[in-house]
């Protein structure tokens, strides 16, 4: 099999740092191009500038380096994109047309475009949340979501253009940081328990959410993107289920490994959208389709993060009792 030639969109975000290494573990340095908004990077792994709004310039890219897979990241996310909508619509929406087109013109093989628990909003089942469950967005996130997950499938049936697609729970790393997102406080929590030992969560104690590990996420994403065509039964986008919790129950796990870690709550407008997302997801067609299995409960993802974290502020690392 030949190996892809992979263009990352978003490269420098949360995903896209780690997404980035490990698809250039898997195929090698020189098949992956890195591209985001900054002028430069580390020079660790190829790299050019590319603003995802700039549709010449990312065809020119695309055809000079003969890409055959699109990893398109690069979004604004649910919180920081109700500050600014049309901006929003514009990146998230746009960004994504300009991929589906130049793909489709160079004939690239497979697109990857990341869907998100926010594309249900209201009338919904919240606790077992149905991928094909009413979707209503509450956020221009969510809406750009759910608009792009039907171009996405339109450009699979009118051209063939074959477009996968996840719908991410929120992602916890060490790697990396999120920002402007509704579940960063599942990140921001373990930075701060290493660092200060307490934090004030944006979020009301009692709001459960699906979330991934990260290991988990990049595994599926790339599951997804090897599996067989046939196998592709959901072009708008899988649902994905990793764990849930809600933040009372994440510092309770917390504690274990930081006895004298406190919490406390101060909930902002980031909780309002919260309240309108699913609290875990069916994602029986990724189980079947192309065999999808989450690897970490909340106890293992916590123990990760806190070992990982605890070599980045120099802490030492105690196993729970
Ligand atoms: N993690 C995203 C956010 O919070 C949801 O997809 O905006």
């Amino acid at each position: 099999m030949t190996k892809p030639k992979i263009l990352i969109t978003g490269a420098n975000g949360q995903i896209g740092q780690v997404l980035s290494v490990q698809l250039a573990k898997k195929y090698g340095k020189e098949q992956i191009l890195r591209t985001d908004l900054a002028q430069n990077d580390d020079g660790l792994l190829p790299y050019k500038s590319l603003d995802v709004l700039d549709k010449s310039r990312m065809a020119q890219i695309v055809e000079q380096h003969q890409i055959t897979q699109i990893y398109h990241l690069a979004a604004l996310l649910s919180a920081s994109g109700e500050k600014n909508i049309h901006k929003t619509w514009d990146i998230n929406f746009n960004g994504l047309v300009h991929v589906l087109d130049v793909a489709k013109e160079f004939s690239v093989d497979r697109v990857f475009f990341p869907s998100s628990i926010a594309v249900y909003g209201s009338g919904f089942n919240k606790s077992f949340t149905a991928q094909n469950d009413f979707r209503n967005p509450s956020t221009m996130y969510g809406i750009t979501k759910v608009a792009g997950e039907s171009w996405g499938n339109y450009y699979w049936m009118k051209y063939g253009l074959d477009v996968r697609s996840i719908r991410y729970p929120g992602i916890i790393g060490y790697q990396s940081l999120p920002g402007g997102g509704t579940t960063d406080y599942a990140v921001d929590i373990f930075h701060e328990a290493l660092k200060s030992e307490k934090y004030t969560c944006f979020l009301e104690s009692a709001t459960r959410l699906p979330m991934i590990y990260m290991d988990d996420a990049i595994r599926a994403t790339i599951e997804l993107m090897e599996a067989s065509t046939e196998n592709i039964s959901v072009r708008t986008s899988y649902n994905l289920q990793g764990l849930s919790f809600t933040p009372a129950e994440l510092a309770e796990e917390i504690r274990k490994h930081r006895p004298n870690f406190t919490i406390e709550y101060h909930p902002d407008f980031r909780q309002e959208i919260a309240a309108q997302w699913p609290e875990i997801m069916d994602d029986q067609l990724a189980r079947n389709d192309w065999s999808w299995k989450p690897a970490f409960d909340l106890s293992e993802m916590t123990k990760d993060m806190i070992l990982n974290l605890s070599k980045k502020y120099n802490k030492d690392y105690v196993e729970p009792n």
